[in-house]
C-alpha cells in the first residue's frame, strides 16, 4: 500500500510543486516527495517523535535534499498554523502513513482524535487536482478504530468537491492495510 500511494502521488506531482508529508516516520515518503518536487519545489514534514525527525535528517542529508524539505516536530493537527500563507488551497500531494513508526516505540500512534482535524485542514490545503494518500491500518491496537473514523470522514467529504477511492487488496481480510486517495476536482 506504500508503493501504491506514493504511484498514486507520483501521478499528480510535478518538479516546483508543494507537499506535504504529514507522518514522517522514517523518512521514506518524505524522501519520494523531496525527489518529485525537485530542487525548486519544497516540502513540509510533520511528525512528533524526535527519533523520526533524526533518522529522516540522515537520509535526506545523504541525498543532497535537505534544502527542499522543512521537518517540524508537532502534531499534524497544527497543519494550518505550521503552514506558510502562501501554501494555503496550493498543496498539490499529501501523504498519511498511519499508526506506529517502523523500528520506533509501538506504543505512539496515530489516534482519530488528531488525525481526522489534520485529514480535514489537509483537504482544504490542497489544489485543484491535487491528492491527498492515507495508508490505513486497521490491524493494531487503536487501528480499527482509527480506519473507522477516517473512512466515516472520507464518505461526508463534498463529492462536488473531491473524487474518492479506497483501495483494498481482494484477497484483504478485515484488519489488512488499506489505501484512501483524496482527488480535489
Ligand atoms: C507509520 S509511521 C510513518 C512512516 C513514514 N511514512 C515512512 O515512510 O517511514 C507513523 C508516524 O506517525 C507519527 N505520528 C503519530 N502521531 C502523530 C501526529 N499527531 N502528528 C504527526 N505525526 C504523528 C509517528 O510518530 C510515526 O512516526
Amino acid at each position: 500500500m506504500t508503493a501504491l500511494a506514493q504511484k498514486m502521488i507520483a501521478e499528480v506531482l510535478q518538479p516546483g510543486d508543494f507537499a506535504i508529508d504529514a507522518t514522517v516516520g522514517n523518512g521514506l515518503d518524505t524522501f519520494f516527495l523531496a525527489d518529485q518536487v525537485g530542487p525548486h519545489g519544497h516540502v513540509i514534514g510533520f511528525d512528533i517523535q524526535e527519533i523520526a525527525h533524526h533518522r529522516t535528517n540522515l537520509i535526506l542529508g545523504e541525498a543532497g535534499l535537505l534544502t527542499r524539505v522543512k521537518l517540524v516536530q508537532t502534531g499534524h493537527e497544527n497543519l494550518a498554523e505550521s503552514l506558510p500563507e502562501t501554501w494555503h488551497g496550493q498543496v498539490k500531494a499529501v501523504m498519511f502513513n498511519l499508526g506506529y513508526l517502523p523500528r520506533g516505540d509501538k506504543t505512539i500512534i496515530t489516534v482519530p482524535e488528531t488525525t481526522v482535524p489534520a485529514l480535514e485542514t489537509a483537504a482544504r490545503c490542497l489544489c485543484h487536482g491535487g491528492r491527498m494518500c492515507v495508508v490505513i491500518y486497521p490491524g493494531h491496537t487503536g487501528g480499527e478504530k482509527e480506519a473507522e473514523a477516517v473512512q466515516q470522514w472520507a464518505e461526508n467529504l463534498p463529492s462536488m468537491d473531491y473524487d474518492l477511492e479506497l483501495l483494498v487488496s481482494p484477497k484483504a481480510n478485515d484488519t489488512a492495510p488499506r489505501l484512501l486517495v483524496v482527488t480535489r476536482r
